[in-house]
């Protein structure tokens, strides 16, 4: 038989999300679950969740648990949904008092609690169901925990005593670093010699960290980001616990669900396209320019943002560098994002200062996010990091050549355009800094001028293949050497 896996993750699209780890998690359980393990997603059940579309089922025997995280008292109960699209089910850890906030994130005091009580409780749903996963894995700073709770507070527990951890990092930027005064909260008794003892010393506790020294594997997602993740450049500080686990770090790149993210079927768009019907692709950029109030011909070259405005975006490079190229060159900007307050008034000044040419929308917006893939000719994404980065493989769907800088997940799946050879997917630069995006974008424009450079480029990015299939199968391999 299969192992059973139960995955813990903060976000899951399509019921919650922020960024990439929420499509990932959606999209990795849907594709284990098809090829028959069975697979049981956790996730709290967050005020902003669409109870009437996702219509989740209080299960019977899971109400009203008493949940003691070190001195709080919480209470929670479970309701089940399945995933649409392929049916895979999401077990909802629902405790208004922790997750019904404002948004899924929160800079409140109570913040590493809000994700201690939702591993525990996690935990404690398989007990009580009497599942036993042969395979925990935990994703990102909110279930770093996991694999260290197996290890001290169900070590006794026969129904998890086969079961091994796996600790994905998706965004090492985010360690979810707390007062070390607030250790009773960990409930490990005699056993916090257990946490880094340096940490602890400096005051403080990190969850990653953690979840780092005690994990039996670890991935991150990109091959690049693996090794990146273990220097100092990258590391964030963690460089060094990683080193001393090399042996168990593999990076798997994402997939792209293209049930979701493909130009032949996306339900967002009224008409689609593939390599062969590229017309469309214009006709859509003619409605969108028209729609987002742009005064440029369809002619102009249409460059897309679709990101969380933070410092890892590398938007600092384009402060000088975006308002030169606009003003020299036939070119247009929409920008799709929130975050940080100096990027958000960067691009309103922008757009401000180029009228009808460009366009900000300050906004988190699916189908949006969608049109900008379908109708942009290129799309932005000059990271200072990037562990994989999901946009730059849905623009290669969409024929949207994607400037990127070479790190992470960038490096590992846009392959940097050769004239010479006609290889290549989008124009790819290595330093983080403004001349490398300078030199990025009038290359990628003087390209977008020879209309037949441009076309092999879109249809070399169009053709590439980024499905889950292949990736979801390598965690399974990481899996099943855990397994046995
Ligand atoms: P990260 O996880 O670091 O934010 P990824 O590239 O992996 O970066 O994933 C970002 C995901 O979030 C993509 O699916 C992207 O379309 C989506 N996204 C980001 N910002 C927005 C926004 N403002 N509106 C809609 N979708 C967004
Ligand atoms: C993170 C990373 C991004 C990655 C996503 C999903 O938030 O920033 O690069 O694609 O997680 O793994």
């Amino acid at each position: 038989m299969k192992p059973g896996i139960a995955l813990l993750a903060s976000e899951v699209a399509p019921l919650s999300k922020t960024g990439g780890l929420a499509d990932v998690a959606g999209a990795l359980t849907q594709c284990l679950h098809a090829a028959g393990h069975d697979t049981r997603l956790f996730t709290p059940l967050y005020g902003a969740i669409d109870r009437w579309r996702f219509a989740p089922q209080p299960l019977e025997g899971l109400q009203r648990i008493a949940l003691q995280v070190g001195p709080h008292h919480y209470e929670f109960s479970v309701a089940r949904t399945l995933l649409p699209d392929g049916g895979a089910p999401v077990y909802l850890i629902d405790c208004p008092a922790l997750y019904d906030r404002p948004t899924l994130y929160t800079a409140d005091p109570d913040e590493h609690l809000r994700f201690l009580a939702f591993t525990r409780a996690a935990l404690l749903t398989c007990q009580r169901m009497g599942w036993a996963p042969r395979i925990l894995h935990c994703n990102d700073w909110h279930t770093a925990f996991g694999p260290l709770f197996l290890k001290t507070h169900l070590q006794r527990e026969p129904l998890f005593a086969r079961t091994r951890s796996v600790l994905t990092i998706h965004n090492i930027g985010y360690q979810g670093i707390f007062d070390a005064r607030a250790i009773a909260d960990l409930e490990l008794g005699s056993r916090t010699h257990l946490l880094h003892q340096e940490d602890l010393r400096a005051g403080r506790i990190n969850p990653l960290r953690q979840g780092i020294l005690y994990a039996d594997a670890l991935t991150t997602v990109s091959p690049t980001h693996a090794q990146e993740i273990c220097t100092a450049e990258y590391g964030m500080g963690l460089q060094d616990s990683l080193r001393m686990r090399q042996d168990v770090l593999t990076g798997i790149l994402n997939g792209v669900d293209y049930a979701v993210w493909d130009p032949r079927t996306d339900r967002h768009l009224p008409k689609h396209f593939d390599p062969d019907r590229l017309q469309v692709k214009t006709d859509l950029k003619r409605a969108f320019l028209d729609r987002m109030g742009f005064r440029v011909p369809v002619t102009t070259a249409l460059a897309g943002i679709v990101s969380r405005l933070a410092a890892q975006k590398g938007i600092d490079l384009m402060f000088g560098t975006l308002p030169r190229v606009l003003s020299a060159r036939d070119l247009a900007l929409v920008v799709l994002g929130t975050g940080d307050a100096p990027y958000e008034r960067f691009f309103a000044e922008l757009a401000g200062q180029f009228p009808g040419r460009v366009v900000f929308q300050q906004a988190y917006d699916d189908e949006l996010a969608h049109w900008i893939e379908a109708a942009s000719d290129l799309f932005l994404m000059p990271s200072r990091y990037e562990p994989c980065g999901l946009n730059q493989m849905y623009s290669l769907r969409y024929g949207t050549v994607p400037v990127v800088r070479r790190t992470g997940g960038l490096a590992d799946s846009v392959e940097h355009y050769d004239r010479a050879t006609g290889r290549g997917t989008g124009i790819v630069f290595n330093d983080f800094d403004p001349p490398a995006l300078e030199w990025a974008l009038n290359s990628a424009l003087d390209l977008y001028a020879e209309p037949a450079e441009w076309r092999r480029m879109m249809h070399n990015g169009m053709t590439r293949d980024f499905s889950w299939g292949r990736q979801a199968e390598k965690y399974v391999e990481v899996y099943q050497r855990l397994a046995g």
